[in-house]
């Protein structure tokens, strides 16, 4: 007997949930994107803003998800179905969300892959050569093949045992690179520029709007991801469970930083942001530098680590609310999803080839990031925080976190009220195309 055919899935134990919920969390977010928004934003002073933001509005959101999906025992969809049928449409929206970020996200995993296949094979491309030719196409579609493989196997034996490989690979590379990048002769300087503290940023707005646009995406919270997750949960104490994965996903980041401007300083090359940084700085920093394929290939596999990670969480969205609300089997309803994301990945993926697919002066792939990876995330997280804050039972959000204490009614009161206004005003920042 296969484990649906014994009801729900379930994670083997409250610390595989752990690593498959850091594994969604931890992602390319972390490295790429984190790093540079601290050393352009107040460096060491920005921490200040992404801890209040990740311990008043992430961490509660977090919660919230796992409370529902834990309460309700279901996906996003039937979830806000049983919270009250009129909300099926906005779980819809919040399942079309997770798959059109994943369309684009798969874009940049496929990047990664190639670059650690290019390094480990002693043959790294200019950034230019490799979107001019038809490798990104044929990454695309290992990089599909990998995310659709690992959800098709089911949580326990696909989404669970791939993320307890691939954490602990992570993070022994990681640290294994943060040595290697602090004894470089550029660290001091790499460091200075990332963390030397400026304080006075933090009276610019947009400093905050940044650190909480940051927070939601690394935390992958607002997409139903952490819902869907905690729907295959058992027990566990969900503030000290949330706890754990929010601490680690912040201090993979703030880590990934020791690794990346130490790297690029000592190269004298110009920390750049994005694609940029990732995929025309660092390469040719590890061109530089002695063994640098060596370095190049750790640095990537560990980036394909995280990145695959987080697409196979995102990809668990959307599988889930068909199997859930359509009683579909997980076989089909992976091989559906992953078909109608890859289509509308398509563009994306060619939007840097010689194609050069742009809209409005924008190519694809950057006009998706913001569209769905930002507006969309902030708008999918306003419809999670309202449907589950406003109209979920509170005696029914309590009893999942703990009880009906002071500490619960103040994480209540902080996902009724503070996470919403959070939300809005960054997504009013980020229309304006400020911070987030
Ligand atoms: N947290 C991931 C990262 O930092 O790259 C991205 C992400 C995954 C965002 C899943 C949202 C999500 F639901």
């Amino acid at each position: 007997m296969t484990e649906e055919d014994m009801g729900r899935e379930r994670w083997s134990s409250t610390v595989g949930f752990i690593l498959a919920s850091i594994g969604s969390a931890v992602g390319i977010g972390n490295v790429w994107r984190f790093p540079y928004i601290v050393g352009t934003n107040g460096g060491g002073a920005f921490l200040i803003p992404y801890l209040v933001s990740v311990f008043l509005f992430g961490l509660p959101l977090m919660m919230l998800e796992f409370a529902i999906g834990r309460s309700t025992g279901t996906s996003v969809v039937a979830a806000f179905r049983s919270i009250q049928g009129r909300f099926s449409v906005a779980g819809l929206a919040v399942v079309a969300v997770a798959g059109l970020v994943l369309s684009y996200y798969l874009v940049i995993t496929s990047w990664v892959l190639a670059y650690a296949l290019f390094f480990a094979l002693n043959r790294p491309m200019e950034f230019g050569a490799f979107t001019g030719s038809y490798f990104p196409l044929i990454f695309y579609l290992i990089s599909g093949t990998a995310v659709f493989l690992t959800v098709r196997s089911g949580v326990r034996e696909g989404i669970e045992r791939v993320s307890r490989i691939l954490i602990p690979v992570l993070v022994v590379i990681l640290l294994f690179l943060v040595v290697f990048a602090l004894t470089r002769s550029g660290a001091a300087a790499g460091i200075a520029f990332y963390l030397s503290p400026d304080y006075s940023r933090l009276a610019d707005p947009t400093v905050w709007t940044a650190a909480f646009g940051q927070t939601f995406f690394s935390l992958s919270v607002g997409m139903g991801v952490m819902l869907t997750y905690g729907s295959y949960l058992e027990r566990g104490d969900l503030f000290q469970n949330a706890s754990v994965i929010a601490v680690t996903d912040m201090l993979i980041a703030i880590l990934a930083g020791l690794v990346i401007f130490p790297l690029v300083f000592t190269a004298g090359l110009d920390p750049a942001a994005g694609v940029n940084l990732t995929f025309i700085t660092l390469p040719a920093a590890f061109l530089e530098m002695r063994s640098g394929m060596l370095f190049g290939a750790l640095f990537f596999t560990m980036l394909f680590a995280a990145a695959l990670t987080s697409a196979v969480s995102m990809l668990e969205v959307p599988v889930a609310a068909m199997m859930d609300s359509c009683g579909y089997s997980r076989k089909r309803a992976t091989l559906l999803a992953s078909g109608i994301i890859m289509l509308f990945g398509l563009p994306s993926a060619l939007s840097y080839t010689a194609l050069e697919l742009e809209l409005f002066g924008t190519p694809l792939l950057d006009l998706s990031d913001y569209l769905f990876g930002t507006i969309g995330l902030i708008v999918a997280g306003l419809i999670i925080s309202i449907v589950g804050g406003w109209y979920m039972d509170r005696s029914r959000i309590c009893a999942e976190i703990g009880g009906c204490r002071w500490q619960q009614r103040v994480y209540v009161a902080l996902i009724r009220y503070c996470v919403p206004t959070v939300l809005l005003i960054t997504l009013l920042a980020s229309l304006l195309r400020i911070g987030g």
